[in-house]
């Protein structure tokens, strides 16, 4: 039903797109208490944002709003909320108008409260400038004043510091995986939502470039190495899942049947259809018949870790004692959380002070396509992950182009989660394994 949507779609486009191209700081807490958002029109003149095709003069295009409001899906988040498909969910969950519910609005717009409104703040604007750059009235009169005026001013007037891989990890995953406020939950699912997918780096690039125009160069000294950003976005994304767990048990204690895993109950009855009897291999294996929690995104950092010679073992422990905890013993689940976040700020210390030369990028991409070959991915939600990572990995290998019909294969086995064939998922990857070149001799990690 809800497969035929954007997600796909998206995925093949991905594939395309990457073969095409190829710390926290200022967090909400920094952005000064009655600084206020101005609305994207405050950014349209043609003299800033809004020429109609990119300048050179002052190191930013100019046309990012041209840009946004005719390529960027954002531009058209509110508007979604007007289509059938919203009407349809809305319905189902009788929550009124979709573009009135809060519980929409949060993700499809910014959703300010009113005293950081400006009178040109527009809900239907949907994810405008200020959903990610944050709001503009401290800095907008003055930070066109360079050199006068530094980035580190605009900083400190509230502008959002995403060149850091860290914060921008915090920026996009709040909506694409959610927060406290921002939730798509069971209900929404079951009403139609697609599920969520998200891969900061992939997903990065296929923003940045949305319609075949970018919304900002990429060049020396602007942003961080594809592998920082990819990584930071891992670790943030799995933080964001495990305090979800948290902030939305439902009625009775009960825990949102949004924070498990989807495939954890959406499978037909052969036992282990996923697991293909490897699942001693697996290690984040719970408990027969325990629901498993989102654990794409910490799948894919136990494996990045494991290739780099990082230890795991805190980490996994932590989150198999959570996973059995939430399932059977709420009473002990938020203790048992907060450790698994400890295990895991460790282990993104660990890997956020990793180097990424050619012989990383190598083990990373063996250390991936072993795991896939030993079941660690092992429904369609964790194996688009470790495709995202595979695909952005050659591509930093320079192997991509090589490598494309086998890509778009194993793309392929993808589009369809619920005719996801494991085995075939493996096989394509061992076509790709075998292609791949090596470029240097690598001694394989731990
Ligand atoms: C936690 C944030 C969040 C919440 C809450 C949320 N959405 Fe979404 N929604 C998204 C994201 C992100 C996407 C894009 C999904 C993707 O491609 O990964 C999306 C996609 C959609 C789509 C598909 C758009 C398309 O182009 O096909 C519809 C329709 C939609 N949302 C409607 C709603 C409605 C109606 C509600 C309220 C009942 C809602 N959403 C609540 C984040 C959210
Ligand atoms: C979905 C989030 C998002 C939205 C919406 C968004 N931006 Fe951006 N923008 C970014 C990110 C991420 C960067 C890259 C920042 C970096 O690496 O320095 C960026 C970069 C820029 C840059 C270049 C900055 C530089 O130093 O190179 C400008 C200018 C800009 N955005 C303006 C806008 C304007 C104007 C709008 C609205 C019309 C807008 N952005 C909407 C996320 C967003
Ligand atoms: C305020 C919430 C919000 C923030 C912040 C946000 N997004 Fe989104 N994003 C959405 C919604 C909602 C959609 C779906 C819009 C639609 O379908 O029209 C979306 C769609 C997308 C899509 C298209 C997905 C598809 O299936 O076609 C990409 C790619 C994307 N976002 C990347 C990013 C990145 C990268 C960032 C951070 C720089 C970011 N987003 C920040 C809410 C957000
Ligand atoms: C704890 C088990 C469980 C988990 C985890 C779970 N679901 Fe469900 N889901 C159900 C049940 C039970 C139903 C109701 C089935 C019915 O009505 O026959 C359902 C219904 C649905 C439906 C409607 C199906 C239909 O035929 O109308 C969709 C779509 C859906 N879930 C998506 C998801 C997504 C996406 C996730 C992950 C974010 C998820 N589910 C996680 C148990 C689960």
């Amino acid at each position: 039903m809800m497969r035929e949507g954007g997600r796909m779609r998206f995925v093949r486009r991905t594939a395309q797109s990457l073969l095409l191209c190829l710390s926290m700081a200022a967090s909400a807490a920094d952005v000064p208490k009655d600084a206020k958002h101005e609305g994207a029109a405050s950014c349209a003149s043609s003299l800033c944002h809004g020429s109609s095709r990119p300048l050179e003069a002052h190191g930013v295009l100019q046309n990012e709003y041209v840009t946004w409001s005719q390529f960027d899906p954002h531009s058209s988040a509110y508007r979604v909320l007007l289509n059938a498909r919203s009407r349809q969910m809305a319905a189902r969950l009788r929550i009124g108008p979709a573009e009135k519910a809060p519980q929409c609005l949060a993700c499809h717009a910014e959703v300010v409260p009113a005293a950081q409104r400006s009178p040109r703040h527009q809900l239907s604007d949907g994810v405008a400038c200020e959903s990610c750059h944050g709001p503009s009235s401290k800095w907008l009169p003055t930070h066109h004043q360079s050199p006068a005026v530094t980035h580190a001013d605009n900083l400190a007037r509230g502008l959002v510091a995403l060149e850091r891989p860290a914060v921008r990890a915090e920026t996009c995953t709040a909506c694409h995986v959610g927060d406290a406020t921002r939730y798509a939950s069971h209900a929404m699912m079951a009403a139609g939502h697609p599920r969520l997918v998200f891969d900061l780096e992939t997903y990065g690039e296929l923003w940045r470039t949305s319609g075949g125009r970018e919304h900002y160069r990429k060049g020396p000294g602007k942003a961080a190495p594809a592998p920082e950003i990819w990584v930071a976005g891992l670790v943030t994304a799995t933080r964001r899942q495990l305090d979800l767990v948290g902030q939305h048990a439902g009625r009775g204690g009960m825990t949102d049947f949004g924070v498990y895993a989807c495939h954890s109950c959406h499978r037909d009855l052969r036992v282990a259809a996923f697991g293909g009897g490897t699942v001693a291999a697996d290690p984040l294996t719970g408990a027969p018949g325990e629901l498993r929690l989102q654990d794409g995104n910490a799948r894919m950092l136990i494996v990045v870790a494991q290739s780099l010679g990082i230890a795991t073992q805190d980490f996994t422990a932590a989150w198999t004692r959570a996973q059995s905890a939430v399932n059977r013993e709420p009473a002990r689940s938020a203790a048992a959380v907060a450790a698994v976040r400890s295990a895991l700020a460790r282990l993104g210390v660990s890997l956020g002070s990793q180097r990424w030369q050619t012989a990383e990028r190598q083990r990373v991409f063996d250390g991936l396509m072993r795991a896939a070959r030993g079941g660690a991915f092992p429904d369609p939600a964790a194996a688009e992950q470790a495709a995202m990572g595979m695909v952005m990995m050659l591509a930093e290998l320079e192997l991509d182009r090589a490598r494309k019909a086998q890509i778009d294969q194993l793309f392929a086995t993808l589009r369809d989660e619920n005719a996801f064939d494991r085995a075939r998922f493996a096989r394509v990857l061992a076509q790709l394994d075998r292609g791949a070149e090596r470029p240097v001799v690598v001694p394989r990690g731990p």
